[in-house]
């Protein structure tokens, strides 16, 4: 069997949110309690959508201070840049040989991303995206993979990559004497990649924006009042909160009466999940009541658990030599490991 292992990555591109503290950043925290866990800042993925970044340094470190004031543990654990080790471009180009055109076309954020534009204005590492980040989770074996809902299609998409590897490759990876024995389904199969478990959930797997409740919660809102960044402070968040769109009528009491009332599942949503109880549970409290009562019990909710992380991210972002030397050495550590991948794929393509 695999031995379990957990990856997932984040986007030095504009501010973090709320989505994905909620989403991502606070899995990762939980998870490390009972997993090996390596936590990247994925910089390639940054040049798909904007090639050319004034302050993607200062980026980079953003989203370090950010796992790290969040409660990763950068030495129990890896923390690292994507760029740091380029045996993830090597393994996505071997990817994109295995994947097919078709299958990336699919994808419901390539399609949203490209909307209305044609092929001359789309690059090709947008279209590419999902197999690099296929290459980021398996240059690792990584078997686990804790990220938001809209990440959902991506990694049905590692998978399938995954398996035809292990498919096209069958022979070659038994004659180079790697892989594994696996079941999948009722078939026993000799893998060298695992099939990746995404682990999506909690009362909250997609935060929306603020002002529409139909979107989803994102760094690439032009309305900065659509999200609430890690870096606001508590004015601007209980702004933003107030600010927030709702519909007229009070609070239900249970989570039914949340059906086609997106912007009030949302806020419930995010209650729910920043207080780690149900949304049944949160509505028991506040049903019956209006948003006005709601509203500010959100704020200092929000408040307190996001304001000791802002402190801490600013405090770190402040010793920009401190981070450095975290990502440097979660470099050396994620390439040695990475190599290793490495040196057995390319024994088993013949190189
Ligand atoms: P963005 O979509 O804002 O550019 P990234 O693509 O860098 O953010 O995503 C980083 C992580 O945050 C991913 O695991 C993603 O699934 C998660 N995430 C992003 N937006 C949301 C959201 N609105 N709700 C929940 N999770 C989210
Ligand atoms: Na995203």
């Amino acid at each position: 069997a695999f031995k379990p292992l957990v990856f997932s990555g984040v986007q030095p591109t504009g501010n973090l949110h709320l989505g994905n503290y909620l989403g991502a950043i606070r899995k990762f925290v939980a998870l490390q309690e009972d997993n090996d866990c390596i936590y990247c800042v994925v910089d390639l993925h940054a040049l798909t959508a904007q090639l050319v970044h004034e302050d993607m340094r200062s980026q980079i470190r953003s989203i370090a201070a950010a796992f790290i004031a969040s409660g990763i543990d950068p030495k129990k654990h890896i923390v690292f840049n994507q760029s740091a080790v380029p045996q993830h471009s090597e393994l996505a180009w071997i990817f994109n040989c295995v994947a097919r055109i078709g299958w990336m076309e699919r994808m419901t954020q390539f399609k949203d991303k490209t909307g209305g534009k044609n092929a001359e204005q789309v690059s090709l590492g947008l279209l590419a995206y999902p197999s690099l980040m296929a290459a980021d989770i398996l240059v690792y074996r990584a078997t686990h993979v804790p990220v938001g809902d809209d990440q959902k299609q991506h990694l049905e998409l590692t998978r399938d990559i995954a398996q035809k590897f292990n498919i096209d490759f069958g022979n070659h990876i038994r004659k180079a004497g790697t892989g594994v024995d696996v079941v999948v389904g009722e078939e026993p199969v000799h893998a060298y990649f695992p099939m990746v478990e995404p682990l999506i959930g909690g009362p909250a797997p997609r935060v929306m924006s603020l002002r529409d409740g139909t979107k989803k919660m994102s760094k690439s809102d032009a309305s900065d009042l659509s999200r609430i960044n890690l870096l606001d402070d508590a004015d601007t968040i209980s702004k933003k909160i107030r600010k927030a769109k709702t519909d007229p009528d009070a609070l239900p009491s249970e989570a039914e009466g949340l059906k086609g009332r997106p912007e009030a599942e949302n806020l419930v949503g995010i209650y729910a999940a920043l207080s780690d109880r149900s949304k049944a549970d949160v509505l028991s409290e506040f049903g019956g009541q209006q948003f006005s009562a709601f509203k500010p019990a959100l704020v200092d909710l929000a408040v307190n658990v996001l304001s000791p992380i802002t402190d801490e991210m600013r405090r770190l972002m402040d010793d920009t030599s401190h981070i450095d030397a975290i990502l440097r050495d979660g470099g050396e550590r994620a390439r040695a490991r990475a190599e290793k991948t490495m040196k057995e794929v390319r024994d088993i393509i013949g190189f």
